[in-house]
């Protein structure tokens, strides 16, 4: 049993895909035990993506995940992180597999609607980064 961090981002919250994204999650069976609405700050942000801080995209991931609220979620479960990846697509939306997360719902590259943690690595910084213990289902 492993834990992921999902984030809906900030487009896809604008755009109204809230409740597909979180049907498509209770579809896979996979188990919620964390969620929260925030509209991420500066700092969060740049804290949160911290790996990418010299890549030429950050200034515009930054302002991108600081654009509006999202939604904040903690996966669990058999093999969670590749399924949620799987389940979301590649980066980019145009390269994304149809019925993916990025291909029906991202837009672009740097708009491409949701997060998922890389390994299992990322996702212990992720959930503790942005859950306090207490808001997780035990
Ligand atoms: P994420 O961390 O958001 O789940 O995305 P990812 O693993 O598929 O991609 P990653 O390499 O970690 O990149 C993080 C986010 O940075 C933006 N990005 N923009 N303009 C660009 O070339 C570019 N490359 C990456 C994307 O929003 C990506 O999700
Ligand atoms: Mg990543």
């Amino acid at each position: 049993m492993e834990r992921t961090l999902a984030i809906i981002k900030p487009d896809a919250v604008a755009a109204g895909y809230i409740g597909e994204i979180i049907r498509r999650i209770e579809e896979e069976g996979l188990r919620l035990v964390g969620m929260k609405l925030i509209h991420l700050q500066i700092r969060e942000a740049e804290g949160f993506y911290y790996i990418h801080r010299d890549q030429p995209f950050f200034k515009e991931l930054v302002d991108y995940m600081t654009s509006g609220p999202s939604v904040l979620i903690v996966l669990e479960g058999v093999d969670v992180i590749n399924r949620w990846r799987k389940m979301i697509g590649p980066t980019d939306p145009q390269k994304a597999p149809r019925g993916t997360i990025r291909r029906d719902m991202g837009v672009s590259i740097g708009r491409n609607a949701v997060h998922g943690s890389d390994s299992a690595e990322s996702a212990s910084y992720e959930i503790n980064y942005l859950f306090k213990g207490t808001d997780l289902l035990s």
